[in-house]
């Protein structure tokens, strides 16, 4: 594979709304970001994805947008985004948009028109059907819980949403609405990006079926079925994508993440040479607990086999045609110390060996805001603690099929996605120095020991690694092996070793990891190599509970 300037980085992804609020409203806002740009600087990333600034009433944070040309007043103004990807721009950090184009906001002009006027032009920018009966069409489950038709007005017509009721999908059959979204992403481009993280994109073409009067077998007490099958990558999407990628990212050498899960047989079409995007993300492991849910509360069964399986094959299988975006967190995920860590077994060596565990796969490692400080799950204790639409969307949905509170709350408490949207945690400060008003949602209890302040200055601690290992891979003589070189997993006898190989043409690295609380052989051969990083002070006769270390040696 040709080498590419997108592969040399790593990305750091910045929730705006609980980044930094300089305006005491508990809103993080753009100025916030400017200011914490040395802070992003000094960890070593040299991208960052910011979630969604656009203008928006914030149903889904963001990802509802009524103006695709208005920074959201709560963040700022236009002009305080050009002055921060100048201010990125001048430190070496590239910045990535969050491109949300599957659907927009209810609030949002085209959809306004529409309503007003259906036989106006915006009426073709929707997906729209009338029933003769004046039921919903068919019976297709939203991914945040209830049907996909919503109606309009007291009207027999509904408009189809894949996720909130406030986010219509938008119609990319239509070559005038198409059109729109690549100006809008020209603009944004000549403003000076790097590129878009490409959101919720497999949606946009949807099957016969899902918009037909079929009626499917329900898979859950709702009376609805899964819609996956439906709306994601389907047949045709290519036309869009590939026009996307000729229209604008190619003209800008653009770097693209797209989300979407891609099965292996379409891998070279979305992520080879001539692929869409730069990457995409990869959900096996980050939905390891839920992947192949339909009730809205339940958790799907996962041992440590399975999460090696998931990595090893995921790496195995992007290498073969381009490049991987490997990630722990997200501002859909919870904490990832939570997910994959048993309860109680959270502390600095196991946080650190997660860390590694992902870091020195092959592709462009994605760090989100407060992973690099082993922030964690928020200890919610009642369902009106809770911000986010879709947990409570699921909380809602969950009760109507029987579950009880307590089973929903201590779903919630282990997924929601508002684990991940606390506010970040600078200091000891009232609000962990996020703000001085009230924040939007709560910080974390734990923000007088976990919080940037403090890990500064503390000889050890999660902060001081993760800079060690951005530094590992972006500066050192291994920069190349860690960058470009070829990914082995290293099947050994027991589940708790995790071990993987990278070898570059000059130099080899091995990743080797005891993933279990007690002390365990040494799962590789140490002789020759030397130690480029490790979590404990020194190597012992047995690595230590979770001991990480990274191994380097010439070839
Ligand atoms: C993506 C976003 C998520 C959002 C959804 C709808 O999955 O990451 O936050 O809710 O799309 O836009
Ligand atoms: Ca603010």
């Amino acid at each position: 594979m040709e080498r590419k300037w997108w592969q040399d980085t790593v990305v750091y992804q910045i929730y705006p709304k609980s980044f930094m609020d300089t305006n005491g409203d508990g809103i993080g806002d753009l100025r916030g970001i400017i200011g914490r740009l040395d802070y992003i600087k000094s960890l070593g990333v040299n991208v960052i994805w910011l979630s969604p600034i656009n203008r928006s009433p914030m149903r889904d944070n963001g990802y509802d947008i009524s103006d695709y040309y208005q920074v959201d007043p709560s963040f700022g103004t236009n002009k305080d985004l050009e002055e921060l990807i100048r201010e990125a721009n001048q430190r070496g950090l590239k910045v990535l948009l969050d491109l949300v184009v599957n659907h927009v906001s209810v609030e949002h002009k085209w959809f306004q028109e529409m309503l007003k006027n259906p036989d106006s032009p915006y009426g073709d920018y929707f997906i729209i059907r009338e029933t003769e009966d004046g039921k919903e069409p068919n019976n297709f489950r939203s991914y945040f819980g209830g049907s996909v038709w919503e109606r309009i007005g007291d009207s027999n017509r509904f408009y189809f949403h894949a996720f909130a009721k406030e986010q219509p999908d938008l119609n990319w059959e239509n070559p005038k609405l198409r059109q729109e979204i690549y100006d809008m992403m020209t603009y944004w481009q000549e403003k000076g990006i790097a590129g878009f993280r490409v959101d919720a994109i497999g949606n946009i073409k949807k099957s016969e079926t899902i918009l037909s009067n079929c009626r499917m077998p329900a898979d859950a007490e709702d009376g609805l079925c899964d819609i996956h099958a439906y709306v994601i990558n389907q047949p045709g999407i290519g036309e869009f994508l590939g026009e996307m990628r000729d229209q604008v990212f190619k003209r800008f050498d653009s770097m693209t993440v797209a989300e979407i899960v891609v099965p292996e047989k379409d891998l070279e079409a979305y992520i080879g040479d001539n692929g869409y995007f730069s990457m995409v993300f990869d959900f096996s492991y980050a939905d390891i607990d839920t992947n192949g849910i339909t009730r809205p509360c339940d958790f799907a069964k996962w041992n440590l086999e399975d999460l090696k399986r998931c990595i090893f094959t995921s790496q195995e299988n992007y290498q073969k045609y381009g490049w991987a975006a490997p990630y722990l967190e997200n501002h859909d995920q919870p904490r990832s110390l939570d997910k994959y860590l048993e309860d109680g077994e959270i502390n600095y060596y196991s946080t650190t060996m997660l860390g590694t565990l992902y870091f020195f796969l092959r592709g462009t490692p994605y760090l989100y805001q407060g992973q690099e400080l082993g922030m964690s799950n928020y200890p919610f204790a009642d369902i009106s603690e809770f911000k986010d639409i879709d947990a409570l969307n699921k909380y809602e949905k969950a009760k109507e099929m029987g579950d009880s509170e307590e089973k929903i709350l201590d779903f919630l408490r282990r997924r929601s996605r508002d684990n991940a949207r606390t506010p970040m945690q600078w200091s000891k400060a009232p609000n962990a120095g996020f703000s001085k008003g009230t924040p939007w949602l709560a910080v974390n209890p734990n923000y007088s020991q976990v919080n940037v302040e403090s890990e500064e200055t503390e000889e050890q601690s999660v902060l001081h690694f993760y800079r060690d290992m951005i530094r590992l891979r972006r500066t050192s003589e291994y920069r190349d092996t860690l960058v470009y070189g070829r990914f082995e997993g290293i099947r050994t006898e027991n589940t708790e070793d995790f071990v993987y190989r990278r070898t570059g043409e000059e130099r080899e690295v091995i990743v080797a990891i005891n993933y279990s609380k007690e002390p365990r052989s040494w799962c590789v051969e140490r002789e020759g190599y030397e130690v480029l990083l490790n979590n404990y002070d020194r190597l012992e006769e047995q690595m230590q509970p979770y001991q990480a270390v990274v191994l380097g040696k010439k070839v």
